[in-house]
């Protein structure tokens, strides 16, 4: 009986840490998701420049943006998503 006892305070003891596991990665998840940014949209700096154009469309290339939104990013429909996908990046 003794390692019945034993063997209930080990489960117990995986079940108390699972638990306290999950609370802090909800904790911290909800804590990064909340996170707002105040943006002024006159304070961002634009740039109409081929160079300037050239890097953007090398950055959406290598970093994958191409592959949902569309070679021009004009958006794509995904042809095995549910109907929502459609709306991928439409202007
Ligand atoms: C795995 C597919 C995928 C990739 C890769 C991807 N996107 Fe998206 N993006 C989406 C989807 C889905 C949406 C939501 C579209 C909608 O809700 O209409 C979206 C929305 C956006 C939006 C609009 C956000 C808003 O709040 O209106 C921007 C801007 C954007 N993506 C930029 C990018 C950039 C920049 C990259 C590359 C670094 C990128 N995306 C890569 C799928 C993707």
């Amino acid at each position: 009986m003794k390692i019945l006892r034993l063997l209930a305070k080990v489960v117990a003891g995986v079940l108390v840490l699972f638990a306290l596991t999950l609370g802090a990665v909800y904790f911290l998840s909800s804590q990064r998701m909340s996170v707002r940014c105040d943006v002024d949209p006159a304070s961002i700096v634009t740039s109409d420049d081929s160079t300037t154009l050239a890097l953007g469309a090398h950055i959406a290339d290598i970093r994958g943006c191409t592959d949902c939104h569309g070679p021009d990013l004009r958006g794509r429909t995904s042809a095995a998503g549910p109907s929502w996908t459609i709306r991928f990046s439409e202007p």
